[in-house]
């Protein structure tokens, strides 16, 4: 939890939603930080994501704007002596990630912090990299190059032989691996295993929880999406949304801090995108961190606090997506998006 300061010295907190006047706001950004704040109040920890990319601030937080404030790396934004801010690092930040499968250099260069609350949409044509830079978070694949960073704690890599590198702790990756939820495109659920015993499996192997622990908290969460009457059915007697709800709780199982969601409704009927979408919007109500590749611009327009688009294994624009979506400063990306609007 963030602890925000006033310049007077008490904190702001509770349900009260920060206010321009509390922020001393530079001018001509009190729009935007209001409508942020007041959305986002209290958990998100960073307003980073709707600074205009005019102001240079674009990916800092409010407290860049205001003297004195520093990034001190992992540790985030800090302040020697003074008034306004403290925040804590990203949940999860990537530096310099370069991925290569053979001689295809698939991502390049890319770096990307997702701090609390945060909902970065990535988006971008078939092929640009978007499913490997998640895999890349999820350590499903690793990068030939670059810094994996979650809650701070960097992911261990030392170089394979035969080239590329692998973990260098095994036990790391999957303690770090456990606070990252995956949803994919595909379902992937167990098939063998009705709805309840695939959402208890990782807490219980895994995780170590109780059977029973995790039983009764594996219903909440499938109240939660709407499907805890199939709980004792198998996946293949649920339709593709259930499928997909059942998935998102299996991966919220898990208590993630970060949940990833790789077009999560792309193999659904389109009378079954709208259930699933409406399970995503109500995690984002509860400022959950999300990195959600979609093809749903007006869904991704109304959720995410920030925008990346991927080209070609690099990020050619990111930022608030009033400003992606709609004024989009690259041709390529424009034209993306009006081809996704038509679709
Ligand atoms: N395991 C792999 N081995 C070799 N090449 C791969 C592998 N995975 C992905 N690629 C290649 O990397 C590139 C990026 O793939 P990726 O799946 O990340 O794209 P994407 O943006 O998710 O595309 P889509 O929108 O179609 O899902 C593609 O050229 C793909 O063929
Ligand atoms: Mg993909």
């Amino acid at each position: 939890m963030i602890k925000w300061t006033t310049s007077v010295g008490g904190r702001v907190g509770g349900a009260a939603p920060l206010t321009d006047s509390h922020l001393q706001v530079p001018r001509g950004l009190s729009c935007t930080l209001s409508r942020q704040l007041t959305n986002r109040w209290p958990v998100s920890s960073n307003v980073s994501t709707n600074w205009p990319r005019s102001t240079g601030l674009s990916g800092k937080p409010l407290s860049a704007a205001l003297t004195g404030w520093k990034h001190s790396g992992a540790a985030g934004w800090a302040k020697s002596g003074g008034s306004v801010l403290v925040t804590n690092g990203p949940a999860i930040e990537i530096r310099g990630l370069t991925k290569r499968f053979g001689a295809l250099e698939v991502l390049r260069d890319i770096s990307l912090s997702a701090f609390d609350g945060d909902v970065i949409a990535i988006i971008g044509s078939s092929g640009s990299g978007k499913s490997t830079l998640l895999r890349c978070m999820n350590l499903l694949e690793v990068p030939e190059d670059g810094q994996i960073l979650v809650g701070g704690e960097e992911v261990r890599l030392r170089p394979a032989r035969g080239g590329g590198r692998k973990p260098a702790d095994r036990q790391q990756i999957d303690r770090i691996r456990a606070q990252i939820g995956m949803v994919f495109q595909s379902f992937n659920l167990w098939s063998h295993l009705t709805v309840l015993q695939n959402i208890i499996e990782a807490p219980v192997h895994v995780q170590k929880r109780s059977k029973a622990e995790a039983s009764v908290e594996a219903e909440a969460l499938l109240a939660k999406v709407g499907i805890l009457d199939k709980a004792h059915q198998y996946p293949a007697q649920l339709s593709g949304g259930q499928q997909q709800r059942a998935a998102i709780a299996r991966a919220l199982a898990m208590r993630p801090k970060v949940m990833l969601f790789d077009e999560p409704t792309s193999a659904l009927d389109p009378e079954l995108v709208g259930e699933v979408l409406r399970v995503i919007r109500a995690l984002v109500e509860e400022h959950r961190t999300m990195l959600l590749v979609t093809h749903e611009i007006r869904f991704a327009r109304e959720v995410a606090s920030r925008v990346v688009f991927l080209h070609q294994g690099q990020i050619e624009e990111d930022g608030p997506p009033g400003e992606v979506l709609q004024s989009p400063r690259s041709e390529r990306c424009r034209q993306f998006i009006s081809s996704q609007l038509r679709g």
